[in-house]
């Protein structure tokens, strides 16, 4: 008899704060979220990197993301230093000093996966074979390159070749947003074998 006048008076308890809650929770300014149960789950103790919100008071500008240090380079991305500038001096000078890297070989291999990426890239102007006879060329929409076997282009050294394709060069525009630095070699393996032919 006590357990169940107990019990019953559990679940009146119950009953009476859930309703209170659940009435807490509608009452009031209808942009607040009410009461929120474990806020932590919502409000990030830590700082939350991108907000503009909350200013950072162990920072210089107040920001949580931190900039990287100037000169700072991402981890697996030494590649991308390129030390020469976009003018003429440094296109000569990429010329005689720029090699192709000792892992970028001239297997079949390499130069397969070179073509693979030419022809995603620069066919379109150049045409497969580098004779520039791509389609856009082809239909007339753009003024045709040089053919990679013309006296022009088929002595041109590898560094110059990426000094180009990093900056572009003339109506060319750059590839270095769109091509990896190890891809730009690979496709210099490929161009290689087009300039003997
Ligand atoms: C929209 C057309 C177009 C596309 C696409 C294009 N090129 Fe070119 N490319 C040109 C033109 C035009 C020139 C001639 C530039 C000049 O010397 O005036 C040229 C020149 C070159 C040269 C000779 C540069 C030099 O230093 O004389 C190379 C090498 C070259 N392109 C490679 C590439 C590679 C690699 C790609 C793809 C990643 C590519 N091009 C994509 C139009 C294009």
């Amino acid at each position: 008899m006590k357990f169940k006048v107990l019990s019953s008076l559990n679940i009146l308890l119950t009953g009476g704060v859930s309703t209170l809650l659940f009435l807490g929770g509608c009452a009031g300014d209808n942009t607040s979220p009410g009461i929120e149960y474990a806020p932590d789950m919502y409000h990030s103790v830590a700082y939350d990197p991108l907000s503009q919100m909350e200013a950072n008071p162990h920072t210089k500008d107040g920001k949580n993301l931190i900039e990287p240090v100037k000169n700072t380079i991402a981890r697996g991305q030494l590649d991308y230093v390129y030390p020469y500038a976009n003018t003429p001096e440094d296109y000569e000078r990429a010329g005689n000093e720029l090699k192709i890297p000792a892992d970028i070989d001239s297997s079949e291999a390499t130069v397969a996966e070179g073509k693979a990426i030419y022809l995603n890239y620069c066919a379109v102007c150049h045409g497969e074979n580098g004779m520039a006879d791509g389609p856009i060329v082809a239909a007339e929409k753009f003024p045709a390159p040089p053919a990679y076997n013309s006296d022009r282009l088929k002595n041109l050294p590898a560094g110059k070749m990426y000094h180009s394709i990093t900056y572009g060069k003339n109506l060319m525009g750059s590839y270095a947003s769109q091509v990896a630095p190890k891809e730009r070699w690979k496709i210099i393996r490929y161009i290689q074998t087009l300039q003997k032919q």
